[in-house]
């Protein structure tokens, strides 16, 4: 079968044949349509993090297909398989059985797809973060895919206010309004007071729950734009892993910082936080924009996802 294969870290993958993988009892076999690009395959494949698979590997931690050999689904069943199954960028996936999903037949296999990670790491961040309606939402790098359908999230399970920060003031601008944000901040020269002060502007008081895909100085802003007993979840680090967190800050307004990441929900969660996001998507109050490339587009796809997308990248199988 055809793959997309890392053979050196640090390098893009490239298109490579591989043996189909062998049946085995407890995992579905799975026919890939589309498989999704995460920040975390560039991670791996960087070579610098924890998880350092052995060359050549086969990337890709999610997707979505049609079940070919299963002891626990029929034959044909349109799957959304994830997220620590490895080896998605290739025609076909051996996957433990409680890592996949029946994809509602209104989802087409490429909104399946984009929003497996990176909707389960905003709902279930909102879960994690123990938000209730009616609460102010910050959203620290709003404008890529975790962001942007945190926003989204946020807005559905009615929060009072729901306010993006992000770099890019182009891709900001366009997330108010039906794509959930009440209003943006910039991070561009800004301090972490200065940002804080417009931050709790915008939303008008301070923030209940704070959605960070970034760390750094714009955690600390976030930080001093919360009121008391709120909540921020780490989610990522893309501004930088380490921040210097004043002890006084969290601990006047008894503010929990929580790790997340979505390996530590329940298979249980996952399927209902995806039903959800389903759901939504099917009745078009959640959307986010993809792009397909094929297989043999793999290193294009993987710069552009290095660089930004403020989308979804998929592989079409
Ligand atoms: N823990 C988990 O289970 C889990 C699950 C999914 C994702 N994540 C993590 O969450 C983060 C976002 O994922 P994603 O899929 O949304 O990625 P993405 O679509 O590539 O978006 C990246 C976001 O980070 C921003 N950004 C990048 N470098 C930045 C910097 N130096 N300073 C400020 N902003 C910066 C981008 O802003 P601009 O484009 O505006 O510059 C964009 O908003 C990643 O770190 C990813 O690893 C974690």
């Amino acid at each position: 079968m055809q793959v997309a294969q890392l053979e050196r870290f640090g390098e893009a993958p490239v298109a490579a044949q591989a043996p189909d993988p062998e049946p085995a009892s407890g995992h579905t076999l799975v026919e890939v349509r589309m498989s999704a690009l995460n920040p975390f395959d560039l991670r791996v494949a960087g070579g610098e993090f924890y998880i350092r698979p052995p060359l050549p590997y086969v990337p890709g931690s999610e997707g979505a297909g049609v079940v070919l050999h299963s002891d626990r689904w029929p034959a044909g069943t349109r799957v959304r398989f994830g997220a620590s199954a490895p080896g998605g960028f290739a025609q076909r996936v051996l996957v433990p059985d409680d890592q996949l999903m029946e994809i509602p037949d209104e989802v087409p296999d490429a909104v399946a797809a984009a929003l497996g990670v990176a909707g389960l790491a905003a709902w279930g961040g909102l879960d994690v973060g123990r938000f209730r309606s009616g609460e102010r939402v910050l959203v620290l790098g709003a404008s890529g895919a975790v962001g942007r359908l945190a926003l989204q999230a946020a807005r559905i399970r009615n929060a009072s206010r729901v306010v993006g920060v992000g770099r890019d003031a182009k891709a900001l601008a366009e997330l108010v309004g039906p794509q959930g944000a009440d209003a943006v901040v910039t991070l561009q020269q800004r301090d972490a007071a200065d940002l804080a002060q417009a931050i709790t502007a915008a939303a008008g008081g301070p923030v209940d729950v704070v959605i960070d895909l970034l760390w750094g100085e714009p955690a600390l802003a976030g930080v001093m734009a919360a009121g008391t007993g709120a909540r921020l979840v780490c989610i990522g680090d893309a501004a930088g892993p380490t921040l210097a967190l004043p002890a006084p800050l969290i601990r006047s307004r008894q503010i929990e910082v929580r790790g997340y990441t979505n390996l530590a929900l329940s298979p249980e969660h996952q399927r209902a936080a995806l039903r959800s996001l389903f759901q939504h998507a099917a009745a078009g109050r959640i959307q986010l924009e993809h792009e397909v490339f094929p297989l043999d587009q793999i290193a294009t796809a993987w710069r552009r996802q290095a660089g930004s997308p403020h989308r979804k990248l998929l592989l079409q199988l």
